[in-house]
């Protein structure tokens, strides 16, 4: 080795040896030696020293945390012991005759117990060989899990190598628990919400989902933690005799252990530590669903053995969960910035579980017909696993005399256009693009990048615009004047002027951006473009029934409904009226279609059936390359029907009215040039 190389080999094991304090002392034991600065500095320096000298590299160095591979799917794992459940109890009953049976199954040897917190996050296993986590697995179906290494290894508080401290710890594997604090929980939410993200109903949830990202750098970027609970050795005997003795070991190989257990010698004492954290669960940073009771000594669990799908030398000791009663003052609706609307139960305010709650979501209209929720209700509400508050039951004997059952009404509570329920959702919505509720959403995403790509148009320039009142749709933005934006907050000449031409520039953008841009449910990129393709204006897309539509390829039924009602809401016909009148460009561009003679200039076809070759887009498009125009209905004004297999209706009407109808090959024919 050259001396420069050994010099470095040297500095960056001293390197890595300091990091892993400093990560143990932040970490695990919460209490950093150092400032973030100074870390960074570390960090840097070996990152850069492994730069130079790359074969110096080692899996389990702290650079190597987080990996850049994607995993698309989670390879299968058999755990070499399977990962059992616990038995539940619910009462002190239980819990005396679980102890019972363990006394009998024990024959008069003395035992005592080892009592923990049941976390209520997602099960893990570790594996390390020599001293490396090789592997780390989800406890699946208990039998098998997947392999989530690249996951697992950015959890800060999980050591990615110990030095052995004898031959019994070559192979060991270490089981716990994966969870997020609810605080870490409620700001990674938070910042969803912004964002427009889908939220998690709580942290355990989170954890799960998190755990299985494809991304390790996504994974890193949440604040997942983990708690030890379990070690074995896997070649063989172990120096640790009990459990207690276990996580002593797992401590001093720096795994994070919470200090939170308690070892009892009987079951009065396993039923204060019970109650004891039945009453305190609020006060610790993360959930529990109730303690864990385990045999201590591990020749005792061993005897004692486990039926098909649980240990006998544990049990799970539940809690309760919180709740309380209280009454609906009135049920309200809430609109969404995407115009879900959702109702909402106003309540009496009542404390449970650390916080006041005064309101508690019904979800949508099939949650409050089924539990038959009514204004003037008392109700039961519960804070389980979840943080959320939810509504467990009406008390029926306390309902009012008079009350009534709650109608979901049929408009939007704050633009009053009417409302709707696609075919197999559970939600209502506005689709009134004007909707107060919905305005800055709509702005947004109209200026978005693949949309109208209004550059200097974003979140917050939006925000500022609506809250001034400037604007109130995406059509307002077009008749914004220079006077008007330069009496805003951070908004100078120049910024002003680029915005302005950002806008005007925008007009000219091609139909398929606008048509996404509208924010029609369900038609993305993809379907604006279907659209746009075959239907050439804004003006004959508005007027299309839901049978043309669904003739698009990629345009589904359920599609083909929604922009029907869309372009029938007077509220958007407003929005998309302002688009018009500022000259936004409603046409798609010809330019770049083959030049052929207008030869059916004037002529108006009806499309009816199966043709034998061409699909329904295919023979519009010809009929419109060449100048004509495809209408939905048969009419005295209709020139031509172009008739397929199974032509129904349209086809006895053109017959009835005398209207020309023609076959594909004659039609074909009539093109002149193929
Ligand atoms: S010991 C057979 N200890 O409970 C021993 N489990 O129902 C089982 N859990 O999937 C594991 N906190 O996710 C153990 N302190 C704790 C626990 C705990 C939570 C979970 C674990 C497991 C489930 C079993």
């Amino acid at each position: 080795m050259s001396p420069s190389r050994s010099a470095a080999a040297e500095r960056i094991e001293k390197l890595r040896e300091e990091i892993r304090e400093h990560d143990y002392a932040y970490y695990v034991l919460n209490r950093p030696r150092i400032s973030d600065e100074a870390y960074d500095r570390l960090l840097k320096e070996l990152q850069t020293l492994e730069e130079t000298h790359p074969e110096l590299i080692a899996a389990d160095s702290p650079t190597r945390r987080v990996g850049s591979d994607l995993t698309k799917t989670f390879p299968t794992v058999r755990h070499s012991e399977p990962m059992m459940s616990l038995s539940n109890t619910y009462s002190e009953e239980e819990l005396l005759d679980f102890d019972r049976r363990v006394r009998e199954l024990l024959e008069g040897e003395r035992y005592a117990y080892v009592c923990e917190l049941k976390f209520d996050g997602v099960a893990i296993s570790l594996i390390y060989e020599n001293g490396r986590l090789v592997r780390g697995v989800t406890r699946g179906d208990g039998e098998q899990g997947e392999d989530i290494t690249n996951n697992l290894r950015t959890i800060r508080s999980i050591p990615l190598s110990f030095k052995p401290p004898g031959k019994e710890f070559d192979r060991i594997e270490v089981r716990g628990e994966a969870l997020m604090f609810r605080d870490d929980f409620l700001k990674m939410n938070a910042r969803r919400a912004e964002a427009g993200e889908a939220l998690f109903a709580n942290p355990r949830n989170s954890t799960a989902g998190t755990l299985k990202l494809q991304d390790p750098r996504e994974v890193a970027a949440r604040p997942l933690k983990f708690f030890a609970y379990y070690v074995r050795a896997l070649g063989g005997k172990s120096r640790w005799k009990t459990h207690e003795e276990g996580l002593q070991e797992l401590e001093r190989l720096r795994f994070p252990v919470m200090a939170v257990h308690r070892v009892c010698q009987t079951v009065a004492d396993v039923m204060r530590f019970c109650k004891e954290w039945e009453e305190k669960r609020d006060s610790l940073p993360f959930d529990i669903d109730g303690a864990v009771v385990k045999v201590n000594d591990l020749r005792q669990q061993q005897n004692l053995g486990a039926t098909a799908r649980a240990p006998r030398w544990a049990i799970a000791f539940k809690f309760k969960a919180r709740q309380a009663v209280t009454a609906v003052r009135a049920i309200s609706l809430q609109v969404g910035r995407t115009g879900v609307v959702s109702p909402v139960a106003e309540l009496e305010p009542v404390f449970l579980a650390g916080s006041t709650i005064s309101r508690v979501t019904l979800h949508n209209e099939d949650f409050i017909n089924e539990k038959d929720v009514r204004a003037g209700d008392m109700v039961v509400i519960e804070k389980g696993g979840d943080v959320i508050p939810k509504i467990v039951s009406v008390v029926p004997d306390k309902r009012p005399a008079n009350s009534k059952k709650y109608r979901f009404p049929s408009t939007c509570p704050v633009c009053r256009s009417p409302i709707e329920k696609a075919a197999g959702e559970s939600a209502w919505r506005c689709e009134n693009i004007g909707c107060d509720a919905q305005v800055k959403k709509r702005i947004e995403h109209y200026s978005s990048r693949h949309a109208m790509d209004i550059e200097n148009l974003g979140e917050a320039v939006v925000a500022q615009l609506v809250d001034a009142g400037l604007i109130h749709d995406a059509g307002d933005l077009y008749f914004l004047k220079a006077e008007m934006l330069l009496e805003l907050e951070r908004m100078g000449k120049k910024s002003v002027e680029n915005l302005l031409t950002a806008i005007e520039r925008s007009k000219s953008q091609p139909l398929e951006r606008l048509i996404y841009a509208l924010g029609i449910r369900f038609v993305g990129e993809e379907g604006a473009k279907d659209l746009a393709r075959d239907f050439k204006t804004l003006a004959a897309l508005m007027q299309a029934g839901e049978d043309e539509l669904v003739a698009v390829e990629g345009i589904g039924e359920r599609t083909a409904h929604t922009i029907v009602h869309f372009f029938q809401n007077p509220g958007n016909r407003k929005v998309i009226k302002k688009l018009i009148d500022a000259g936004v460009n409603t046409k798609a561009a010809s330019g770049h279609r083959p030049t052929v003679e207008a030869v059916f200039k004037g002529k108006t076809f009806v499309l009816t059936g199966t043709l034998p070759s061409l699909t329904r887009p295919e023979a519009t498009r010809l009929i419109e390359d060449r100048g004509g125009r495809v209408s939905g209905s048969v009419s005295k004004k209709t020139d031509f029907v172009l008739a397929g297999e199974e032509a129904g209706s349209k086809l006895d009407k053109a017959k009835s009215l005398g209207v020309k109808i023609i076959d594909e090959a004659t039609f074909l024919k009539m093109l002149g040039n193929r």
